[in-house]
């Protein structure tokens, strides 16, 4: 009783993941590592995000493939199925009808302007879905009165927008949704691209060389390492400006090794470029061993996998239904006829 009790106290944590291409260990470091984390703390929504992954072009069977594999990705990486909530985005209907109220009241000069629309719409085609993104975001955290929304740096354009929309319907219809805060975790809210430390890495590049994948194998960990970019000159230093490319495998190492990044630049102060990428390639491979074994695991148990999604999706929908009907009640829907 007063575990459950605590349950019910505890504040809302949500986030998401799209289940297209690898996951890597961008997404890890950057999200699910922090609502694994947090999973104490919080009551953790671990959605896939597979509404999202449609604004671009999908294979339907490598779509379905996909929104299995990050679900056993996620139990895999840590997210408990007994205290947090995993769940499939389209199981729960209110998500695209709270999108639609909120499309409402967005102005468009806001949505043409975000990064991201920018980036994809010349690739992907200007469909109205990539362009609605964000608000479809912002139906997905404000369903659940979440409070923190843990995610890497370029998902906060997304999260400023969701709580003007929050702020917005709240001033014209009364008190309906709360407020989140992004949690940005700062060294690891962008990782750069192995092969090119200029840009975010990314599961949608071309090249698999510009990340590790979480279930890559030991021989690709140790080979995309080596043949990783690094700076001119031979030192290891933590450098943004100059030594971009270094800096950032100092931070995957940081992270990965749980020592500070000053730490880890002076252990490897004086050595080569080689024997610090051979030291990252073998810790990457020793801390991914571990999600990789879960990971199929769980992959070969299908039958419970799907209950878990199941059961996941059934707690989700009674918390979103709620607010929908609040948020729909408060514009004059008739929703109690519903
Ligand atoms: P996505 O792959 O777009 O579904 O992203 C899932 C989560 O991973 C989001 O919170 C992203 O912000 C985060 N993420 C994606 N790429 C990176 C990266 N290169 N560095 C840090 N976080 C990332
Ligand atoms: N747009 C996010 C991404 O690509 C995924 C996502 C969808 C999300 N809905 C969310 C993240 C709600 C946080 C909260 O990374």
């Amino acid at each position: 009783m007063v575990g459950a009790q605590k349950k019910m106290n505890k504040q809302i944590l949500l986030s998401g993941i799209q289940p297209s291409g690898a996951l890597h260990i961008g997404n890890y470091l950057g999200a699910i590592k922090q609502w694994v984390d947090l999973q104490s703390e919080y009551r953790v929504f671990a959605m896939i995000a597979d509404l999202h992954a449609i604004t671009v072009p999908q294979e339907p069977e490598a779509l379905r493939n996909k929104t299995l594999e990050v679900a056993a990705l996620l139990i895999a990486c840590g997210i408990d199925h007994k205290k947090s909530v995993i769940f499939i985005q389209s199981h729960v209907p209110a998500h695209a009808e709270l999108a639609w109220v909120l499309n409402t009241i967005t102005p468009l000069g806001e949505l043409e302007r975000m990064t991201q629309f920018k980036e994809k719409k010349d690739t992907s085609g200007e469909m109205a879905g990539l362009l609605n993104y964000p608000v479809l975001m912002a139906a997905d955290i404000l369903l659940y009165q979440t409070e923190s929304v843990p995610v890497g740096e370029d998902q906060q354009q997304h999260l400023e927008l969701t709580r003007s929309l929050a702020n917005k319907f709240n001033n014209r219809f009364g008190d309906t949704f709360r407020i989140p805060k992004a949690h940005i975790q700062k060294d690891t809210a962008r990782l750069m691209g192995l092969d090119d430390p200029t840009k975010k890495m990314s599961k949608s590049t071309p090249s698999a060389n510009n990340y590790i994948g979480l279930l890559d194998t030991p021989d690709d960990i140790r080979r995309k390492i080596k043949i990783a970019i690094t700076d001119s000159g031979k030192e290891i230093a933590y450098d943004e400006e100059n030594k971009p490319a270094i800096a950032n495998l100092l931070r995957i190492f940081s992270a990965f090794s749980g020592s500070a990044v000053a730490d880890v630049e002076t252990k490897y102060r004086g050595t080569s470029y080689a024997e610090f990428k051979q030291d990252l390639a073998e810790l990457l491979v020793a801390k991914l061993e571990p999600i990789q074994v879960r990971y199929h695991e769980r992959a070969g148990d299908q039958d419970a996998l799907l209950k878990i999604l199941k059961d996941g999706a059934e707690q989700a929908r009674a918390i979103a239904r709620e607010t929908l009907y609040n948020a729909q009640n408060k514009m004059g829907f008739l929703t109690s006829l519903k």
